[in-house]
């Protein structure tokens, strides 16, 4: 196995937090007694993002990884954004609140998979979006985020032979948006999939000013009717910055906690999935992070992420060589 989370087959630490406790005061005082940092993603719960010393996307997380002077990291977002960070921080204990969060982009792409898939052409170079394990980014020459793909994918001569895992939607807009032909694997989101064309539609009549906002993991379909399609730090500036008042947002809908908070004036309407009565559409794994599994992780110190250093060695190679290129581009 290439990262252990230790002691706890189970996941996550299932023990009732103290009756009557103020949580958030004591997740505070925590942080503060073992220097401790809280980094969360923009589709944590608003309870957690509220929490966190920082919140943003993959990117931005992993930067921050490397910058802190914590002892601690309680990363709450999904598996590989801790393994990232562990990646990135051996010295540091990083702790991921519930291990069962993973994500069902990186579960579309098996390692063993993937290996056999490369052999298949072997004068390619290897990029893969982070959401992978990190059994991937081992296979991988140079890792990427929906923040920096494009830029990293066009900072190789254009006759370069390109494989991209594991996210074919983003592969597919990456190339349209390059007039690149990289070799796609054929994996995706199971949320960012199931947003229906037909709602949105409807949505965009109901709302006929309203601009559409998508991440690039939607479907073509959505992509081709978006009025801007980003990473999720990138909708939430373009929302920002816009001079329009509404939107209908095309990302897991946690981000609309920080979309609001910033543009408190502004109207965002969640784009719904197709397969739910439902109006938002959710990561299921996202959001099996809870205040309370975040106070337990740090008051009994797991469950937390442990790497093999010779994985660590290999795996370390992809994400450097994206942090250089990002800082060289100023992302
Ligand atoms: P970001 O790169 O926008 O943070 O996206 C991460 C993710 O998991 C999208 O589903
Ligand atoms: Fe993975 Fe999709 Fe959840 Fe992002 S939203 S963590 S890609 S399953």
């Amino acid at each position: 196995m290439l990262v252990e989370k230790k002691f706890l087959p189970s996941g996550f630490l299932n023990i009732p937090t103290p009756k009557g406790i103020d949580l958030v005061k004591a997740i505070v005082d925590l942080k503060k007694e073992k220097k401790a940092i809280i980094l969360a993603h923009y589709y944590q719960e608003a309870v957690i993002q509220d929490i966190a010393d920082f919140v943003g996307d993959s990117l931005a997380l992993a930067q921050w990884a490397t910058k802190t002077d914590a002892d601690v990291i309680v990363l709450c977002g999904v598996d590989f954004m801790g393994e990232t960070a562990k990646i990135l921080s051996p010295e540091k204990r990083v702790f991921v609140p519930d291990l069962n969060a993973g994500c069902s982009l990186a579960n579309s792409c098996p390692a063993d998979a993937f290996e056999e898939f490369i052999r298949q052409y072997p004068d390619h170079v290897v990029i893969s979006y982070v959401n992978t394990t990190t059994a991937v980014k081992v296979l991988t020459d140079v890792v990427v985020t929906s923040t920096n793909a494009r830029q990293i994918v066009e900072s190789f001569p254009p006759e370069t032979k390109i494989i991209f895992g594991p996210d074919e939607n983003l592969g597919n807009y990456i190339n349209s948006l390059t007039g690149r032909n990289m070799v796609l694997w054929k994996g995706a989101c199971h949320v960012h999939e199931r947003f229906s064309l037909e709602k949105i539609l409807e949505l965009k009549k109901e709302y006929p000013d309203a601009l559409l906002l998508a991440h690039p993991e939607c479907k073509s379909v959505i992509l081709k009717i978006a009025d801007f399609v980003g990473s999720t730090s990138a909708l939430l500036s373009y929302a920002t910055k816009s001079a329009n008042n509404e939107f209908i947002v095309a990302t897991e809908s946690g981000i609309l906690h920080e979309m609001k908070e910033k543009n408190p004036d502004k109207i965002f309407i969640p784009a719904p999935p197709n397969d739910s009565t439902c109006a938002c559409n959710e990561c299921n794994f996202m959001k099996l992070n809870t205040l309370e599994k975040v106070y337990n992780c740090l008051k009994y110190e797991m469950p937390e992420l442990f790497i093999s250093e010779e994985i660590r060695e290999k795996a370390i190679k992809p994400i450097r060589r994206m942090l250089e290129i990002s800082e060289k581009l100023g992302l």
